[in-house]
């Protein structure tokens, strides 16, 4: 069964609720403090890196981790950070004021997979080009360093498929429609879904990967009165977000599924039995500036894409899970 079959008996009132999803991009503020300079040493070679957002919880850890790993290199480059406020014309422009200062190494987590022409861009221009949690087509970019998405899907699938015993209907909440985890995250939860024929999975709206969109499309699906028995939200912010509508609402418990694992807020809905599982989606920075570090010294990876570990996350493992990661966001 294909995800199209699947989105087949969504009907005319469920596209109006999914409306709800469609607002405005995220917002402007810059919590993370996105855009540094960690070392200004001119003499040295630059290592610039282009965030897509520094707003959500899990890229404010992806920044402060990706600077300190930096702040160890500081005798062998200049590192700087730009956010895009995840803008594809606003990243196409950081990276195109990056390329005037010639960087060596340019670190780039896409907002969307239309960042790869300015990639390729980059690339032919002779910067080695590291691509972080985001990849984008073709081959014109040097490394991929992040999670395996399709495999987190697939994951998040089985365990739906376990709590769902086989049986119900899943309410899917989409990240960034056109960013690759996007699609895999989707994919991946699909192919797992063969396997469980008597589950059907109503394909929700882009909702960005923030909160807000994911409460405002969930109070807007309600509304709707159609019969679901869980969600599987893209990312932990989304399930929150949807977990929050659904709890104003007075809704009955529903399996939710999100994906990070970076928040003690998700850690504790998971302790509480409000929200059933995450995955810990891996930090790609300190790893890509270790990459860019040793390509300074004349050393390449030899495998051009770079999976990092994840992890399940069950109300049985969150205690274990919260003393191994002692650095969760507030
Ligand atoms: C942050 C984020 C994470 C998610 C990742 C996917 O912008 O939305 O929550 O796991 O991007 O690229």
């Amino acid at each position: 069964m294909n995800m199209r079959s699947k989105i087949g008996f969504i009907g005319a009132g469920l596209a109006l609720a999914l409306a709800g999803c469609n607002g405005s991009s995220s917002g402007t503020a810059t919590a993370g403090g996105g855009n540094a300079t960690a070392a200004n040493n001119s003499s040295l070679p630059l290592v610039a890196f282009s965030q897509a957002n520094s707003q959500d919880p899990w890229r404010q850890v992806f920044d402060k981790d990706t600077k300190a790993e930096a702040a160890k290199y500081t005798s062998d480059m200049q590192f700087e950070e730009q956010e895009a406020e995840d803008d594809v014309n606003k990243q196409v422009g950081v990276i195109d004021t990056f390329m005037v200062k010639k960087p060596k190494v340019l670190l780039v987590s896409p907002v969307t997979e239309a960042v790869q022409t300015e990639v390729e861009k980059a690339h032919d221009a002779g910067e080695f080009v590291i691509l972080l949690d985001r990849s984008v087509p073709g081959t014109k970019w040097d490394v991929y360093v992040g999670g395996d998405n399709m495999a987190i899907g697939r994951q998040a699938g089985d365990q739906m498929g376990k709590l769902l015993n086989g049986k119900g209907t899943v309410l899917m909440i989409r990240g960034t429609a056109d960013a690759k985890p996007t699609k895999d995250r989707g994919n991946g939860f699909m192919e797992s879904m063969k396997k469980f024929p008597g589950i059907k999975v109503i394909v929700g709206d882009d909702c960005g990967y923030q909160r807000g969109k994911a409460q405002t499309f969930m109070e807007n699906f309600l509304q709707q009165k159609q019969p679901f028995d869980a969600v599987y939200a893209h990312n932990d912010e989304m399930a929150i977000g949807a977990y929050q509508a659904m709890k104003a609402a007075n809704t009955p418990k529903k399996v939710i599924i999100g994906i990070d694992g970076c928040q003690k807020e998700m850690i504790e809905h998971i302790k509480n039995g409000d929200i059933d599982a995450t995955f810990m989606y891996p930090d790609p920075g300190p790893k890509g500036v270790d990459i860019a570090d040793d390509f300074l010294k004349g050393k390449k990876p030899t495998d051009k894409n770079i999976f990092l570990p994840t992890e399940m996350v069950t109300k049985d493992t969150a205690d274990a899970y919260e003393k191994e990661h002692p650095n969760l966001a507030g």
